[in-house]
């Protein structure tokens, strides 16, 4: 299936058909009671009732399509935009002049301005903080210590997009308070998405006061992060530089507002995705220590007895594939939405203008149509030469199309480098009340992982 297969009907295409309705309706909710308690399950079941099917949420038909051919195809045609319910929360907490919720000529001029900052050719530039971060990150654990994984992984993910794409001393402080603010944040996101209660959300109780705070912190660090900017008079070679400098259609330079939520658009998706893979990632290693052993093999011929540096990620091929594997079955972004702004059509079947559209990466990343030992940990299958049947779009953990995640190369030169360091440091062992089930959030991982670091 490619682009061209997603053109709207002409006078000589053959008849659309209406998706089929999938199985497992219960009155009035419809799907929703499914998808609301086991959405994974649920949404890894509906390839069996075809490639695209339609279920009811409430009095709501959403399309949902499962084929990873059509998931690329609805990525890559104009037919379809980034909108619907998810958006339009993410969008009343963190702004609406954001790249991650923009669309048409807005959405692609932002794309030009932050692209230089993420190119491949830009990558090195933030190697001396990525390694700084990775090696204080296990400098901060010593042996026999319980870890607090989700603490840990949030930490280390938000500093390096921090140093990394607004450079300055400055961070050093801000950092931690963007954690702090972060982590809260994340956390009431979710659930005023699944439980969108509006006013209720605003009731003085202490859980919304702690929210409220959090984003308000939030919304001032980006102030005081871009006035100090300012005042500084530099100009390193960053994302904050290109935003300061970026100019509208007209020519003019873009607005504070603008300015502003695009930071706040970069940094939250960045840090909350990139977390979450950092905690898959040290679940994974506790989970499989012949992966630790075969990472330190490979570490010691490449690397020899130094530390890890930056220069060393390009070589480290099993510790890459790894990571690819553990975003194979714990995709951080597990599910996706689309809105269709025209009638159009998606593999043969009908989709009306205005209809709400769900994929889910995990559903697809886990299909056994696509994938021999479906659920099986395999870091190997990536070999070259392993896969060659892999049907298209069968792996987009960054997405696809013109919202295709601009930060996969600087993701999987940051995560490839700290599962090198942290397995080079550490074995990781349970300890009492940790829980390795799935959180299922704006992001998915692990719900509460309590590590034992042990020597050796
Ligand atoms: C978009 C995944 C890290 C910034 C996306 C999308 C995915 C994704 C799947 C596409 C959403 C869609 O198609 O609707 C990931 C994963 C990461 C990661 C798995 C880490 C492992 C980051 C980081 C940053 C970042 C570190 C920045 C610091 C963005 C932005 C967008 C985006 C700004 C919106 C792009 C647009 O709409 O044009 N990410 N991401 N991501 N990501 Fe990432």
């Amino acid at each position: 299936m490619t682009v061209e297969s997603v053109k709207p009907a002409t006078a000589e295409a053959p008849e659309l058909r209406e998706p089929p309705l999938a199985g497992g309706r219960v009155p009035l909710l419809g799907h929703g009671w499914k998808l609301a308690r086991d959405p994974l399950a649920f949404l890894a079941r509906l390839r069996d009732h075809g490639d695209v099917v339609r279920l009811r949420l409430g009095p709501k038909t959403v399309y949902a399509v499962t084929a990873p051919d059509l998931t690329g195809a609805l990525a890559l045609s104009p037919d379809y935009i980034i909108s619907g319910p998810l958006w339009e929360s993410l969008e009343s907490l963190l702004g609406k002049e954001g790249v991650a919720t923009a669309n048409g000529p807005l959405h692609r001029r932002q794309r030009r301005t932050i692209q230089p900052a993420f190119r491949l050719d830009a990558i090195p530039g933030y190697g001396p903080i990525m390694e700084e971060e990775a090696h204080a990150l296990v400098e901060r654990w010593t042996r026999g210590e319980v870890l607090d994984v989700t603490a840990e992984a949030f930490r280390v993910a938000v500093r390096i997009s921090a140093r990394c794409l607004m450079r300055g001393s400055y961070m050093d402080t801000r950092s931690e308070r963007i954690t702090s603010a972060l982590a809260t944040l994340f956390a009431g996101m979710y659930q005023r998405m699944v439980v969108p209660l509006g006013p209720l959300y605003r009731v003085p109780i202490p859980a919304n006061r702690e929210f409220n705070r959090a984003l308000a912190d939030l919304h001032r660090l980006v102030d005081e992060i871009v006035a100090d900017r300012r005042a500084s008079g530099q100009k390193p070679d960053d994302l904050l530089t290109a935003l300061l400098e970026a100019k509208d259609e007209n020519g003019d330079p873009i607005g504070e507002q603008e300015i502003h939520d695009q930071v706040v658009a970069i940094l939250t998706p960045g840090s909350e995705t990139a977390g979450s893979v950092v905690m898959s990632l040290l679940h994974v290693l506790t989970e499989h220590p012949d992966q630790v052993d075969k990472i330190r093999e490979e570490v010691k011929n490449v690397v020899g007895d130094r530390p890890v540096a930056f220069d060393d990620v390009r070589k480290l091929r099993h510790t890459a594939n790894v990571v690819v594997e553990t975003m194979r079955l714990y995709p951080a972004v597990w599910i996706l939405t689309r809105r269709a702004v025209t009638d159009t059509e998606l593999g043969g079947y009908r989709i009306p203008a205005g209809a709400d559209i769900v994929y889910s990466p995990y559903a697809v990343q886990r299909d056994p149509r696509s994938y021999e030992r479906h659920t099986e940990f395999d870091p190997d299958r990536w070999l070259p030469g392993r896969s060659p049947e892999l049907p298209k779009y069968a792996m987009t953990p960054f997405g696809v199309g013109n919202r295709k995640c601009p930060s996969d190369h600087f993701s999987m030169a940051e995560l490839t480098l700290i599962t090198a360091v942290v397995a080079n440091a550490f074995r990781f062992e349970p300890a009492p009340g940790s829980d390795n089930r799935t959180r299922i959030g704006i992001t998915l991982r692990p719900r509460r992982l309590l590590l034992r670091a042990v020597p050796g």
